[in-house]
């Protein structure tokens, strides 16, 4: 790829299909969710290196809750582990680490990490690389609703200001633009919760290929295949 291509600012990415990867070759799903991590840091490296300014992993939604204990704690484990090993990675590539998400859900220890993790590389200024950890977006949407009430019911915000602007400044992205592409392993086509607001005019794509197997190359064809899209935003085409 050169550099004058379009890149996307803000890439999101659904990981999916670490469980069908393990029990295609009779492993745990665990070791599915394993691999994926090794993913995860082929990724953030490779969206790096081609500038992309901010990339949005979405590692645990809050239904994933539901799942088996057995698998909710060793998905936990897993990022514990890989915030503590990771690290050194993410300040040798420049990568500011953050989350977003109900992260008062997660185990102690998980939170510590992320807490310490963040702290490490917050002066880091090329790639933000932001986990979404028992995130829902809808949950996103109540919990910024709940603030604006709050606010309207203590007369700081008044009814005829409430637009889009201020409900984006509520929510846990305040801070980040919205995604311009949104690329989804396994072939599932949904958006499984994840930034419905943020996403209304983002681009998507979809490849059946399992997270564990979605490496560098695929990435870069994503990004050049986004490079080729027109983004009207309910405009018409230029002429
Ligand atoms: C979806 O696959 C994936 C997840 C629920 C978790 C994603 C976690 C990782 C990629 C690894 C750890 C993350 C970090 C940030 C270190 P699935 O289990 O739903 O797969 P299936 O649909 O094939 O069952």
């Amino acid at each position: 790829m050169s550099g004058s291509e379009n890149i996307p600012r803000h890439v999101a990415i659904i990981m999916d299909g670490n469980g069908r990867w393990a029990r295609e070759r009779g492993l745990p799903r665990v070791e599915g969710h394993r691999a994926g991590a090794e993913s995860v840091r082929t990724i953030v490296r490779a969206a790096g290196e081609v500038s992309v300014e901010f990339l949005t992993l979405y590692a645990f939604s809050i239904e994933n809750w539901i799942r088996p204990r057995s698998e909710t704690s060793a998905l936990m484990k897993l990022l514990s582990l890989y915030l503590r090993n990771e690290v050194r990675e993410l300040n040798k590539n420049n990568v500011r680490l953050e989350a977003i998400g109900r992260l008062g859900d997660l185990p102690e220890t998980a939170q510590r990490e992320m807490d310490a993790a963040r702290r490490a590389t917050a002066n880091n200024t090329g790639l933000t690389l932001i986990l979404a950890l028992s995130y829902g977006a809808r949950a996103e949407i109540v919990d910024a609703v709940r603030s604006i009430t709050a606010d309207a019911q203590a007369g700081v915000v008044k009814p005829e200001q409430v637009d889009e602007a201020l409900l984006s400044s509520r929510l846990y992205t305040a801070r980040y633009p919205d995604p311009d592409l949104l690329i989804r392993t396994s072939g599932e086509m949904r958006l499984s919760n994840f930034l419905l607001w943020q996403m209304s005019y983002a681009e998507m794509w979809i490849t059946p290929t399992l997270w564990p197997d979605f490496r560098k190359p695929e990435f870069l064809k994503a990004i050049e295949e986004y490079g080729k899209r027109q983004r009207r935003f309910g405009g018409v085409e230029p002429a």
